[in-house]
Parts: structure tokens; C-alpha cells; sequence
């Protein structure tokens, strides 16, 4: 019996079709999958990647709750036109502690994922109220309200927690602090060391919407803000051996 005729049994038999075809898939998944398991790391590690304060996360999810993903992306691509626009393409470490991450192709608004720093909090204020009143043509939704619903972090630390349960270095000290880093990073007037020492210079400390009390607004703001922020490009190499 020749090769070919061997295979004809198969081609006659549904049975055997399907076991055969079924190792032959098993064999490929493993081949693309188990070399996965051996490498140390997907992701190469950036320096200044952190993650987010509680304030921060807090405003995270209030544009994941509003829906701002639905109109926005957070990954530049390595082209020419993207870069030109949104600067350093989006390297995958600077998602590395987003759970879900944002990215995206769907982009009515632009992209944000280094939106931070680019305007003012009182920028932000204004069209986050009105966005036609600094883009008339904008199809942005207003936003106002958030300024009026004031949160005091109190489940902030859980939030923390969960975060870390999924992989984010968040330490104990960072989750017991959780709250008082929270206020502390929208009050320029209190005691913020603390928060600077668990994650880094770096942080804004502001009044973000400039209004008394912690607002939804000042959370978000302050999230915007920092987006993009943390990897210092003009020092960065892409290191393409690791
Ligand atoms: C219906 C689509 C839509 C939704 C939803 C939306 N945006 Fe926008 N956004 C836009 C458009 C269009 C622009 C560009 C015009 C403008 O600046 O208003 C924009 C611009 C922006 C900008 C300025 C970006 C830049 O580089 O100039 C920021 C910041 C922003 N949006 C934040 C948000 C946040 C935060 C939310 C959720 C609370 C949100 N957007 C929800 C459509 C949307």
C-alpha cells in the first residue's frame, strides 16, 4: 500500500479525520505556546514605569466608567503620521500595569495616550464642561458633572488590593497608605512626602480642578495628566536584545 492510499483511509474515515487533525492542531498550539513559557519575560521592562497612585487609578476608573475607550485609543503605532502627531510610538511596558488596558483602533477623538502635560488643568477643566467651548467642532460629550460628585477614596485600598491580585506590584505599605495618598495628591497644602516616596517625584500633586473637596474631576484630571509621562524618551534606547 503506497502513502497515498494510506491517506485515502483517512479521507473515508470521519473518525480518524478528526483524531489526526486534532493532534496535528495540538502539535502546532504547543510549538507557538510552550517556547512562551521558557522566556523570562514578554515585556521589556522601562525605566520610570510605576504604578498608578491611588488618585490616579481612582480617575482610571472613571474614564473606563464614562466610556472614554469608546471614542479614544491609548497606543501610537510606529508610523510616521502617528508619531509626528502623538509622539514616541507606545511601547508595551507603559500598559503594563493597566487592567484592562486601553488599547484600540477606534479613535473619533484622538489619541491619549501621552496626553499628559500637553494642556493645563484649567484646560482640561473647561472642556471636560464643554468641549465645544475650546473645540467648537468637537462631538465630545460634556462632562460638567463630574466636578460635582465628590469621592473620598474610601475604597480605594480595595481597589488597590484587587489591582495587585492581578499582577500589579502595589506593596502593603502602598495599600495601607492608599487613602491618605489619595487626598494627599489633590491638596498641594498637606503633607504629600509620603506619596512622593512610594511612587516617585514624579507624581502630580495639584488642586486639579481647582474647586474645593476631591472631585471625580479632579481624579480623572489627574489621571490625564500622567498618561505618557513616565518614560523619559529622550534618554530611552529600545534595547532589542532581551
Ligand atoms: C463621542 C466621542 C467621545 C467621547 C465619548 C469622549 N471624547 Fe474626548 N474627544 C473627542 C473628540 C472628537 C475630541 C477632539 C476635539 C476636542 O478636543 O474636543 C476629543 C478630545 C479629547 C481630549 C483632547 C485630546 C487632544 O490631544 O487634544 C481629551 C483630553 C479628551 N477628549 C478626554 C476625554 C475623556 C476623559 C473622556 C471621557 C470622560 C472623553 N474624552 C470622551 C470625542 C470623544
Amino acid at each position: 500500500m503506497s502513502i497515498l492510499n494510506k491517506h485515502a483511509v483517512l479521507e473515508k474515515n470521519v473518525t480518524l479525520l478528526a483524531i489526526f487533525a486534532f493532534l496535528v492542531v495540538t502539535i502546532g498550539g504547543l510549538v507557538q505556546i510552550v517556547p512562551l513559557f521558557y522566556l523570562e519575560n514578554t515585556i521589556e521592562d522601562v525605566e520610570g514605569m510605576r504604578p498608578y497612585t491611588p488618585l490616579e487609578l481612582a480617575g482610571r476608573d472613571v474614564y473606563i466608567r464614562e466610556g472614554c475607550y469608546v471614542c479614544h485609543s491609548q497606543m501610537i503605532r510606529p508610523m510616521r503620521d502617528e508619531v509626528e502627531r502623538y509622539g514616541h510610538y507606545s511601547l508595551a511596558a507603559e500598559s503594563k500595569y493597566d487592567h484592562p488596558f486601553q488599547w484600540g483602533s477606534k479613535r473619533t477623538g484622538p489619541d491619549l495616550a501621552r496626553v499628559g502635560g500637553r494642556y493645563s488643568d484649567e484646560w482640561h477643566v473647561d472642556h471636560l464642561r464643554n468641549p465645544q467651548s475650546v473645540v467648537p467642532e468637537s462631538v465630545m460629550p460634556k462632562y460638567g458633572f463630574l466636578e460635582a460628585k465628590l469621592i473620598e477614596g474610601t475604597y480605594i485600598a480595595d481597589l488597590l488590593s484587587t489591582n495587585r491580585f492581578v499582577g500589579v506590584p502595589y506593596t502593603d505599605e502602598m495599600i495601607e497608605a492608599a487613602q491618605a495618598d489619595f487626598k494627599a495628591q489633590a491638596d498641594p497644602d498637606s503633607d504629600y512626602d509620603g506619596l512622593l516616596e512610594r511612587y516617585g517625584d514624579k507624581v502630580n500633586v495639584r488642586n486639579f480642578d481647582g474647586a474645593p473637596g476631591i472631585s471625580e474631576a479632579d481624579a480623572l484630571i489627574a489621571y490625564l495628566q500622567m498618561l505618557g509621562t513616565l518614560v523619559d524618551f529622550s534618554t530611552f534606547t529600545p534595547d532589542a536584545s532581551r
